[in-house]
């Protein structure tokens, strides 16, 4: 699939399909007047007729001459038409268009004249929202010739000053399906190697990129326990993978971004129960969405220093299994009582935060797929962010709100840190039944003192279900992030 931007009107271009919005009770609009007439006359007898109105949800199919169709889609009352309903709608339609027998397809959809969206965010999210909806997983997947997509190009119109809009969307895009793919691809295969390898082959592609690698045995010399810990109990050997990318001056220093990459959790010995297990294949969505952002940045050329650091590791039970009760001493030196090897994100993040500030790195953001609680407190709307540091949740917050990929705060109060309190360690890994999500983001912080950090749970965001698999989300966030960042 191959995204564009046109400027051509809709009577001048030559997809298979057209998609034009028009609001309830408009005869036309600007575009519908750039029809051919043949089209023109068609809208005004359905119109007519009643078949049309421009209610939402409405959808009616024109014909040019040549065989050209023309989706003509209610989008209902400008008033309360939102950039949510932006986004779904184009996701809605794109999708029943990518299982026609179109081959391509120019969207309109973002040109009309919104009440409450601006010119640039239309064309990003209408952007977005296409190809997300074009999305398929085919990787192990065998599709007969009749149930292959045939749509492999999609338009956007864009005028000059959506232009950079578009451009900005169409890399966020690359991110994210880089992103679902490696969330989407099955444990067995999408092992801690398989990680480093896909990584290595990014890195390779750039000249502005590096790759650092390190293994089992280095990680132990320089003292991981908590990651090796968690390691140990598998036969996939676990990977610390840093993938660096400069896009500014030497001395500017780097942002981090951290990604969880439990490449599949049982639990370990505090072993989960069977129903869906499954999808703890998605347990390493927090590395596939710095991985995402990362292949983003670059493809934007954005003018920043970036570091992403990705343990990727495999939690199983097993002889050689770390277990409950076991004092571990982390990279940092910390020592950790293990209650529960499910509480296994942490362990693996916590050295790796450890050593990400050895960069000395202007900021940090960990990504990860860390509490079931955080499903329960946000549900799959927003992901939620933590930080101690001032500023940084409202920077997440306004970046999420800009391109449809929310996120909202949590308090990392220091009452919380008490739960962590254990007669045998400096701390242990799990917080209790009270703000789980909580007491995991003040777990991490104790390894970020004089640290500027935020950590953001995806675990609501990463996945929707079996059926529709990984999201791809915060990819888009976090982009935006950088890409503010990069101004500000
Ligand atoms: N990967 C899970 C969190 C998770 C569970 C995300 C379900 C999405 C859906 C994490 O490693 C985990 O098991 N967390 C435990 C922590 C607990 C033992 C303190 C949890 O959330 O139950
Ligand atoms: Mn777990
Ligand atoms: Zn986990």
């Amino acid at each position: 699939m191959s995204l564009h931007a046109t400027e051509q009107t809709p009577h001048q271009n030559k997809a298979d399909q057209i998609i034009i919005g028009l609001f309830q009770d408009q005869k036309s609009n600007k575009l519908t007047e750039q029809l051919s007439d043949v089209s023109q006359k068609q809208l005004a007898d359905r119109i007519k007729h009643k078949d049309f109105s421009g209610q939402s949800g409405q959808q009616v199919t024109l014909y040019n001459d040549n065989g050209q169709q023309v989706l003509l889609v209610g989008l209902g009352k400008n008033d309360d038409f939102s950039a949510d309903d932006l986004y779904d709608t184009t996701h809605k339609v794109i999708s029943t268009t990518a299982g026609s027998r179109c081959t391509s397809v120019a969207v309109y959809l973002q040109a009309v004249d919104f009440k409450h969206i601006d010119k640039q965010q239309a064309t990003k999210l209408v952007t977005l929202a296409a190809s997300h909806a074009t999305y398929r997983y085919e990787d192990t997947k065998s599709f007969k010739d009749d149930n292959k997509h045939a749509l492999d190009r999609i338009e956007i119109f864009t005028d000059k000053d959506n232009a950079e809009a578009f451009r900005l969307a169409a890399g966020i895009s690359k991110g994210i399906n880089a992103t679902r793919h490696l969330g989407n691809y099955p444990p067995n295969l999408c092992t801690p190697k398989y990680i480093a390898k896909y990584a290595t082959d990014i890195a390779h592609g750039h000249d502005k990129c590096d790759i650092d690698i390190l293994d089992k045995k280095q990680m132990k010399k320089m003292g991981m326990g908590a990651l090796l810990a968690v390691a140990q109990g598998s036969h996939n050997k676990p990977r610390m993978v840093v993938l660096t990318y400069n896009g500014a001056d030497n001395n500017k220093d780097p942002i981090a971004l951290v990604g969880k990459g439990i490449t599949f959790d049982t639990g370990g010995i505090s072993l989960k129960p069977g129903a869906n297990m499954d999808e703890m294949k998605y347990d390493m969505c927090g590395a596939a969405s710095v991985i995402g952002a990362f292949v983003a940045a670059v493809e934007l050329n954005l003018p920043i220093n970036l570091k992403v650091f990705v343990p990727a590791v495999e939690n199983m039970p097993d002889g050689k299994a770390y277990r409950p009760g076991d004092v571990i001493t982390s990279y940092s030196g910390q020592t950790i009582e293990v209650l529960n090897t499910d509480a296994e994100g942490r362990m693996i993040l916590c050295d790796t935060l450890t050593y990400a500030q050895e960069f000395n790195p202007e900021v940090i953001v960990d990504l990860a797929t860390l509490t079931g609680a955080c499903v329960v407190a946000l549900g799959h709307n927003a992901a939620a962010v933590m930080t101690k540091t001032d500023g940084m949740a409202e920077e997440f917050k306004q970046a999420g709100e800009q391109i449809h990929d929310r996120v909202w705060e949590l308090p990392l109060w220091d009452v919380y840190q008490k739960q962590l309190d254990t007669s045998f360690a400096d701390m242990k890994n799990i917080g209790g039944m009270p703000a789980g999500t909580i007491t995991a983001g003040c777990f991490l912080s104790r390894f970020t003192k004089d640290q500027k950090w935020a950590h953001i749970d995806i675990a609501g965001v990463a996945w929707k279900d079996k059926k529709e698999g990984a999201t791809g989300r915060p990819v888009a966030m976090l982009v935006q992030y950088l890409i503010n960042k990069s101004r500000a």
